[in-house]
């Protein structure tokens, strides 16, 4: 469980973590804190969520409690998309800052590509970075158009993708170009939102390798090389969606599973990635303090 991955600018990335994605404040907290104490060592939250305020207070608190430092957890926020730009970019983040109750976060990411405004974002991420305010930075649902548009203008090549991946939606093409950049792809949604779980074939191997849905579908993340930050607000499912490491899956059976992607998607760029997200009101005072 804190194995990492070295991403591109050396920064070593625990390759499996907590998301905490559709979680209120004081479900968040609970989560992290659950999740501290059975060894997570990688936290995903974003602005968007509306919960950086009770992860932060989760860290705060998981960490008195296995008695570890910040230094010890990888941290990822995201720029949300209403801010997105170069001096609003550089302000929403010390807001996120100070909500998760931090000095520096260990990777922030541009939320969605917002276009005609991402590669202001980026620059002013380059600045972040450069200032030592971020370890890391990179993209989230990026397209392999919109990839190669922003490093014909990027000084640093981002270090992560976090694409919604999972067997049912796989993106093959942009996980295979973001191979070829050196550039990490990271599961969102890597249960396809509890969808794939039910699939047939993965319960197949389930009852094959003793182990459940969940656990099958992460350890084929893990596999496949894919960072992944499962969502749950379960204690006991927390401990299970960590519990990967005693078994493996043969290569015929990662290449079962490789053969269900059906080009699934919740979300696409069009329902987004735009100024004023359905769902997610450009309505940034709301969570700003
Ligand atoms: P819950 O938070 O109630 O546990 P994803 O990370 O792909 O978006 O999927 C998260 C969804 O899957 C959530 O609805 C979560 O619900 C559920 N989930 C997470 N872990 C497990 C598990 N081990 N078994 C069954 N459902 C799970």
């Amino acid at each position: 469980l804190h194995t990492t991955t070295k991403l591109n600018n050396g920064v070593e990335m625990p390759r499996l973590g907590l998301g905490v994605w559709k979680t209120d404040n004081t479900t968040a907290k609970q989560s992290v804190i659950d999740a501290l104490k059975h060894g997570y060592r990688m936290i995903d939250v974003a602005k968007q969520y509306g919960n950086e305020a009770g992860t932060g207070e989760g860290i705060k608190e998981g960490l008195d409690a296995i008695g570890l430092n910040r230094k010890d957890l990888f941290v990822t926020t995201k720029i949300f998309n209403g801010d997105q730009g170069y001096d609003s970019t550089l302000h929403a983040f010390e807001g996120q800052l100070k909500r998760l109750q931090l000095s520096y976060v260990d990777l922030l990411l541009i939320h969605w590509p917002v276009d005609g405004k991402y590669i202001d974002t980026w620059r002013a991420m380059e600045k972040l970075y450069h200032d030592g305010k971020v370890r890391a930075i990179g993209v989230s649902n990026f397209n392999n158009e919109r990839m190669d548009n922003l490093l014909a203008h990027a000084n640093v090549t981002p270090a992560i993708n976090q694409m919604e991946f999972n067997p049912l939606g796989q993106d093959a093409d942009i996980v295979k170009h973001d191979g070829h950049l050196g550039v990490q792809v990271e599961a969102w949604s890597p249960l396809g939102g509890g969808a794939s779980l039910s699939n047939p074939t993965i319960n197949k191997l389930a009852e094959k390798y003793g182990k459940s849905a969940a656990q099958i579908i992460l350890r084929w993340d893990w596999q496949r090389g894919i960072v992944t930050i499962p969502k749950s607000t379960h204690e006991k499912r927390i401990v299970e969606n960590s519990d990967i490491f005693d078994f493996e899956l043969s290569d015929e059976d990662v290449e079962t599973i490789n053969k269900l992607d059906e080009d699934k998607r919740t979300l696409t760029y069009d329902m987004f990635a735009w100024h004023n997200p359905k769902g997610a009101p450009d309505d940034v005072d709301k969570w700003d303090d």
